[in-house]
């Protein structure tokens, strides 16, 4: 394919060097000569390994560089702009850069009687290629999108000093678009490269992106943290985190990595509690661990806000244990929200056959009775009896009775789901808690 690369920074350098040794006719832009002049003569502009060999190779065949964003657009069918996104003093993204090359780009379409693919290689927030830049290119060019140029989302996931291996061994390929033929164009750029393609829209692929970065700097920050108070228990932290990454089902996988309502039961909020506390004694500063059960508080009231939306009183809450298959109570959070409801003055009705069973007969009945009789007292026997009651369902955890039953509920109800039931579900009034 003929493509352009605006941008020769770390991203797009490599990129437009790895397209071109693929066989694909590379044109690369940027603004600074040096760094043209430099990749004109097969030289690298950055430091990383591999890359002024490849350089090298592809410079002056494949892969030519120029100042000219009319030239590039010119003699390319797609552009991929890898131009900086740093952030700005309050800590927002700078968007700057993207905006003027954008405004270039579009200027260049306007004299361009072919149809272009626009593709956001440089990391954005969501919703940065709906409402930056397919109005820039639109008012720059005089055409619209999906007519004279089509536009799509394709994050960069490589890491410096192994970029080039990166580039040829992706996790996966993610192509935000909101047509399939302008997906799949995408996608042929990459024929031959392992790894998933995963088509979603652009606002799901801004997203992954910011996803991803989170989540390693989550990982870090945990590890760095976790490192800290193993220490002061004599423990060397690398043994615990190299032995906790064993664990493939749990801990390095992706259970618990769905979004949903609160952490609870008997042990997560009392363990995170227990090590805070005497880290703290020891005075460790740990944000990360520290704000865990903050979070979670949070997730708790948002959770209540958005059942709080609709101005009814009736309200059902099915499932009150701490997850599906258990009567265990112990910090549950559904305990917690209905607390609240209650003391908000809300006429609940609660369904739990876990629950109601051990009240009558279990281990847990002297619990359920002496600690929680104002919830106790308002189970019902039937899935039927708090539908009929409630105007608003609020379904705790995913357990199979409960997702039978959504199809039967009247079109009037709202459905308040914590838990992510099911993703089929077409109910008028359902509502996600995270979706
Ligand atoms: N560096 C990484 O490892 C990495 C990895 C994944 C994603 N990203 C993302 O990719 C994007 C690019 O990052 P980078 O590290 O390559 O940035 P960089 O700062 O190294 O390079 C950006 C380049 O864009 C050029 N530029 C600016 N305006 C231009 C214009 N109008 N026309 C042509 N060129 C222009 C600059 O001169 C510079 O050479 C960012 O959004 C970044 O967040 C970076």
């Amino acid at each position: 394919m003929r493509i352009s690369v605006f941008g020769m920074g770390y991203v797009g350098v490599v990129c437009s060097a790895c397209f071109a040794k693929r066989g694909h006719q590379v044109t690369g832009v940027d603004i600074n000569r040096d760094k043209i002049a430099d990749i004109n003569a097969g030289r690298s502009p950055i430091v990383e390994p591999g890359l002024s060999e490849l350089l090298a190779e592809v410079a002056g065949g494949n892969l030519q560089a120029t100042t000219s964003v009319a030239a590039a657009i010119a003699q390319s069918d797609l552009s991929f702009i890898a131009v900086g996104t740093p952030s700005k003093a309050n800590g927002d993204l700078d968007l700057s850069h993207v905006k003027h090359v954008c405004e270039q780009i579009g200027e260049a379409l306007r004299d361009k009687a072919t149809n272009h693919i626009v593709v956001i290689r440089s990391t954005v927030l969501p919703g940065t290629l709906r409402e930056l830049v397919v109005p820039t290119l639109e008012a720059y060019s005089g055409k619209k999108a999906g007519q004279g140029f089509r536009v799509a989302v394709n994050p960069e996931f490589l890491r410096e000093c192994t970029a080039i291996r990166d580039f040829d061994n992706p996790p996966f390929t993610i192509i935000g678009a909101d047509d399939e033929g302008t997906a799949r164009t995408v996608a042929s750029v990459y024929d031959g490269i392992s790894g998933e393609i995963v088509v979603k829209s652009p606002e799901v692929a801004e997203m992954i992106k910011y996803t991803c970065n989170a989540w390693h700097a989550t990982k870090v920050a945990f590890a760095n943290e976790i490192g800290s108070v193993a220490k002061i228990f004599g423990v060397d932290g690398r043994e615990v985190m190299d032995t906790i990454c064993k664990d493939r089902s749990l801990n390095v996988s992706s259970y618990y990595m769905r979004p949903g309502f609160a952490f609870g039961g008997s042990c997560l909020p009392k363990d995170v509690r227990a090590l805070s506390y005497r880290a703290m004694q020891r005075d460790l500063d740990l944000p990360l661990l520290y704000s865990m059960l903050d979070s979670n508080a949070e997730h708790i009231r948002r959770g209540l806000d958005l059942i709080m939306r609709k101005p009814v009183k009736r309200i059902g809450l099915l499932g009150l244990s701490f997850k599906s298959g258990t009567d265990d109570l112990r910090e549950s959070p559904f305990v917690e929200l209905g607390e609240r409801l209650l003391g908000k003055g809300y006429d609940l009705r609660i369904y739990d056959r876990n629950v109601a069973q051990a009240r009558m007969h279990g281990a847990n009945r002297e619990y359920i009775n002496t600690k929680i009789p104002h919830l106790s007292n308002l189970l019902v026997g039937s899935l039927d009896e708090i539908a009929n009651h409630a105007e608003t369902l609020v379904i705790s955890y995913p357990d199979p009775e409960f997702r039978s039953f959504l199809p039967s509920i009247p079109n009037e109800k709202t459905i308040i789901d914590l838990t992510g039931i099911d993703a089929g579900v077409k109910h008028p009034g359902y509502q996600g808690i995270c979706w």
